[in-house]
């Protein structure tokens, strides 16, 4: 039994090719009903036992997340997944076979076997196939899907390296799998295809315009300001989902984004994370001094890689506020719009 306050064990392991004695510990943690960390291309998981109710349930406590919000089941591959739904129809395997293993949750109607701690009580499950090669090795080694949110406490930055895992969940996991920073960064993108038009309920890794050339019908309906319906379909899309601990202030692109400096108060810890070479220009004659500034790429896939660790820094700061210059309204800056949109969400 680990007493309370102990750190988690940290497992380095090979990303392309995961050491066998490594999947093996921690194949052991999981069969012995305990939580285990581990890195998938889109941000580190936190998984438990999928089919097991007790292990499941672990997870929402590890988490502090409230139970009735359902969680992905992650599979090896189309064969494991088919035996979770009631039917795994035509949508869910042209998806399944252009984009699986890879950052895309197929949220289908459940079979009978996967528990409620899972769906929430929901009728429907989210199931990933994810391309990861340590994540692919774990759940064959242990024959069953792995169920997994990513690894922070609730309401906060998703972990995109296992320093980060520690850092938000430290006592609370058994054995973290470390096998460096996260291909993508930013989490899967969520497609629902229960209801009577298939459904993008949360934007991510897998790009709309992807998933169009093979569902040309499907819907992305950017979160309204209060969507309780949205909500209610996929708890994941509450507004402060994705928030680090800093308040935020999302500010106008470009040179325009120094005007946000100038509303600040004289006292205080402030930083920003900027892109564009004209707001970090910008930012060098006005307002106070910054006391962290962060230029991500201004390329979006290469920016979503390095958004959530940015987060997690500026909340390492200690920061009374944090200033985020907006993204182009592109297609493929999508996801990060939705996450952006989420981290400047004030608390009600
Ligand atoms: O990339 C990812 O998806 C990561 C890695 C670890 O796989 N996982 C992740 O899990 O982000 P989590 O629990 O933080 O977010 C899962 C999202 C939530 O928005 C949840 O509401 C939605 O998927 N979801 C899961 N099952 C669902 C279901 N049956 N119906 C609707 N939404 C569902
Ligand atoms: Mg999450």
């Amino acid at each position: 039994m680990r007493a309370a306050g102990d750190a988690p064990k940290v497992v380095s392991v090979d990303a392309l090719r995961p050491d066998p004695e490594a999947i093996e510990q921690a194949r052991l943690v999981l069969a012995g009903g305990g939580l285990v960390a581990f890195p998938t291309e889109t941000v580190y998981g936190l998984g438990a036992r999928g089919l097991h109710s007790a292990d499941v349930e672990r997870i929402f406590v590890a988490k502090g997340r409230p139970t009735g919000h359902p969680l992905i089941l992650h599979v090896d591959g189309e064969a494991m997944a088919s035996d979770l739904c009631a039917f795994w129809n035509e949508r869910a395997s042209l998806l399944a076979r252009k984009f699986w293993p890879g950052p895309l949750t197929l949220v289908v109607p459940r079979a009978a076997c996967v528990p409620d701690a899972v769906t929430g009580g929901l009728d429907s499950v989210g199931l990933r196939a994810p391309k990861h090669p340590v994540a692919l090795a774990l759940i064959r080694a242990l024959g069953e899907p792995l169920a997994a949110p990513s690894a922070n406490a609730h309401m906060h930055v998703s972990p995109t390296t296992a320093a980060h895992v520690v850092r938000s969940l430290g006592t609370n996991v058994a054995l973290v799998l470390d096998a460096g920073a996260c291909a993508h960064g930013i989490e899967s993108t969520v497609v629902d295809l229960v209801g009577p038009e298939p459904r993008v309920l949360r934007a991510g890794a897998t790009s709309l315009e992807a998933l169009r050339s093979v569902l040309p019908d499907l819907v992305y309906e950017p979160l309204a300001e209060s969507d309780a319906t949205a909500v209610r379909r996929s708890p994941g899309l509450a507004l402060r989902h994705y928030a680090p601990r800093t308040r935020v202030v999302l500010a106008a692109r470009g040179p325009n984004l120094a005007e946000a400096l100038r509303d600040l108060p004289t006292e205080g810890r402030f930083g920003a994370i900027v892109w564009s070479a004209e707001a970090h220009a910008g930012l060098q004659h006005a307002g106070p001094t910054l006391s962290f500034l962060t230029v991500l790429p201004s390329d979006a896939v290469a920016y979503a890689h390095d958004l959530f660790a940015a987060l997690h820094n500026a909340d390492a700061a200690g920061l009374d506020a944090l200033i985020i210059e907006s993204v182009p309204d592109a297609p493929a800056w999508w996801a990060v719009r939705d996450r952006l949109r989420r981290a400047a969400h004030a608390e009600d």
